[in-house]
């Protein structure tokens, strides 16, 4: 049975390419971006691992945690990696999960049979510090995902956590936010200061609140 939004995380134990891991463990209480790719080696995959290293510190900032995983054994993982830090001028500081018995794959619903049989799709799941599932995208192996839209979600998703706030459709970093519908425009007048701008009863805008105005 695949795993749907607000669905508990599965916890797992494995071996990454940053030693054994306790899935649980490893997040603590923080948000976490677990993703899969198709197969060490190949080319998209290179450039969705680089882009995610070149991002890590961003992730960290936000609190969260990525951890990739892919179907290949470790030591192949460990020599990919030295390809992925010297062709993407990076260096890879998250774990990649060896998965060679699919424990991983199977229990986040990562192998599309129709798709293929043997490698995981590109699936990627972001995870609350409640360890519930925020987010679940599913890619095919020949289109890299935008990693600034995981970040874009990752940030929309932390908004509403902790303000009650909504993102309109392309919302950007610094741009106005939707007042959730749960929240009267009584309240929301209190609960930001900034201002509230009614353009409908429902349709209601303030600026992002965890900035410096
Ligand atoms: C890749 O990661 O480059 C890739 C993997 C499977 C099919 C096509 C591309």
């Amino acid at each position: 049975m695949s795993l749907r939004l607000g669905d508990i995380a599965p916890n797992f134990q494995v071996q990454t390419t940053s030693g054994d891991i306790d899935f649980y463990e490893f997040l603590g209480d923080s948000w976490g971006i677990l993703f899969s790719h198709p197969a060490d080696y190949t080319p998209v995959c290179t450039t969705e691992l680089g882009k995610t290293a070149v991002l890590q510190d961003e992730f960290a900032k936000r609190n969260t945690k990525v951890i990739a995983v892919s179907v290949d054994p470790l030591d192949s993982h460990f020599g990919w990696v030295k390809d992925i830090n010297e062709t993407q001028h990076v260096t890879v500081g998250f774990p990649i999960i060896a998965d060679p018995d699919r424990v991983v794959a199977t229990l986040y619903d990562m192998i599309h049979p129709n798709a293929s049989e043997k490698t995981t799709v590109r699936s990627l799941f972001i995870i609350g510090p409640d360890k519930k599932v925020k987010l679940i995208i599913t890619y095919p192996a020949s289109t890299g995902r935008n990693f600034n839209e995981v970040l874009r979600v990752l940030e929309s998703l932390q908004l509403t956590a902790n303000f009650s706030v909504a993102t309109p459709a392309d919302w950007k970093h610094g741009e106005d936010v939707i007042v959730v519908p749960a929240v009267s425009t009584e309240d929301a007048i209190k609960k930001f200061p900034k201002g509230v701008n009614v353009i409908k009863p429902y349709l209601r805008y303030t600026p992002q609140p965890n900035l410096e105005s």
